[in-house]
Order: C-alpha cells, then structure tokens, then sequence
C-alpha cells in the first residue's frame, strides 16, 4: 500500500501535484473525451483554482462528473457542483459538464445520473476523507456501501446535509484511476485506517493517496 502513497509537505503542495496528474490525464488522453470525476467538500478547491489557471489545456475534450453531491441547489453554498463552477468550471469550459440533479431528490437524482456513469469509462476519480474515513457519500457502516448499481441515493448521512446521491464503490472501483487527497491533523487518523482498507474510502483496490504531512498517519 505504501507505494500508492504520497506524503508532501503541505497542503498547497497536494493541490499543486493533484492539477499536475489531472493536467496530464487530459493532455495523454488528447483524442478522445476524459472522463474527470471531480471531488466535493474544501480540500480539493485549491487543486481546482490551480488547474482554472491551466487554459492551455484542451478543455474542450473533458467531460465532468462528480462524485457526489448534497440534495441542494445548484446555487446553494453547500453545492458540490456550486464550488467547482466557482473555482474552476466557469473559467475553463469544458466540453461537457454532468452535474448530478440532486435538487430532484436523492433517489430520483441518483436515477437520472445512473446511465452518465455507466455510458463510459471513468478516467480519473478525484476523492476526498472525511475524519470518519467516508469518501464521496459513502459512509462507515451505511446500507449504501452495498448498493448494487453505480450511483445511489444517500438519506441519513451523518455529515450534513443528509440527503446526497453518490457514486457507489462499484462505480469507484471501475475507475481507471482514482486519486485520494488529504490534508489537515484532522484526517490523519481517516488516512491511517483507509491505508488499512477499515473504512469506506480505503475499499477502492490501487488507490491512490495524495497526502500532506499533518495528514500522514506517522506524522507526529
Ligand atoms: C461531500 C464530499 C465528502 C468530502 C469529505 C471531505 O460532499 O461532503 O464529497 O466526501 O470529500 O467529507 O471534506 P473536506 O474536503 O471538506 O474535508
């Protein structure tokens, strides 16, 4: 497990090495659409004001997914499509941007958003840890970690909201790639179980893990 982890110094440099891989996913994928699931909560935000800066990129050959996102609307704060508009997807275009309608509710959401997943490979998955080791909206011990398709809705999330739409772990474990990113004291316990394969986001067979030093689980 130890060779799918990066320990980097600090939190800018997660962000800065997390555009670095997506900026050369899409680049290596040139002819033919990348399939770039993009993370929700606060650690990847950096990562994605860095990569708003890369507009050379081809843009135009990148379909966006998400990973999950809360039952609010699309302008609420709490909207996981809301800050990736913000710091990223208004500024770079992309050619194709499938946000989860999850402001229809978590089942119907999670309906609707079933065949986007299932119509094609997922390039890169971008996640991140919550302190309990949940990642996307898939939380310790909830019914979901089970759900049979590639996309389910989420009714009693212990984070807030509680009603969300997530990819599930069949959907993540197709992926091509995924890349976990940690940073903060507060993850460094999630990081240690997840690398022990105890916790929802430690189920995802060669992830990745990009993690800053106070996050590393021997950090001291
Ligand atoms: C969500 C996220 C969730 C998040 C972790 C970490 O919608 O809440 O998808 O899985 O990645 O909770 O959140 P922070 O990055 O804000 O610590």
């Amino acid at each position: 497990m130890a060779e799918r982890l990066r320990v980097l110094p600090t939190a800018e440099d997660v962000a800065s090495d997390a555009a670095k891989l997506v900026a050369e996913t899409i680049v290596s994928r040139r002819i033919v659409w990348t399939r770039l699931v993009l993370a929700g909560g606060s650690t990847p935000r950096r990562c994605y004001e860095l990569l708003s800066e890369k507009r050379s990129l081809p843009w135009g050959s990148v379909s966006i997914l998400f990973g999950d996102e809360r039952c609010v609307p699309p302008t609420d704060t709490d909207s996981n499509y809301r800050m990736a508009d913000e710091t990223l997807l208004h500024r770079v275009h992309p050619g194709l941007v499938y946000r989860i309608p999850a402001e229809l509710g978590a089942d119907e959401a999670a309906k609707l958003y079933e065949p986007v997943v299932a119509m094609a490979p997922l390039d890169l998955v971008l996640l991140g840890i919550g302190p309990d080791g949940h990642t996307a909206s898939l939380f310790p011990g909830h019914a979901v970690l089970n759900a049979p398709g590639l996309t389910a809705g989420v009714h009693d999330a212990p984070k807030p909201p509680p009603d969300r739409v997530t990819l599930t772990l069949r959907a993540l474990r197709s992926a091509r790639r995924v890349v976990i990113l940690a940073t903060g004291a507060d993850k460094r316990d999630a990081v240690r179980k997840g690398l022990e394969g105890t916790v929802p986001a430690g189920m995802i067979a060669g992830a990745e893990w990009l993690v800053s030093r106070d996050a590393a689980p021997d950090a001291r």
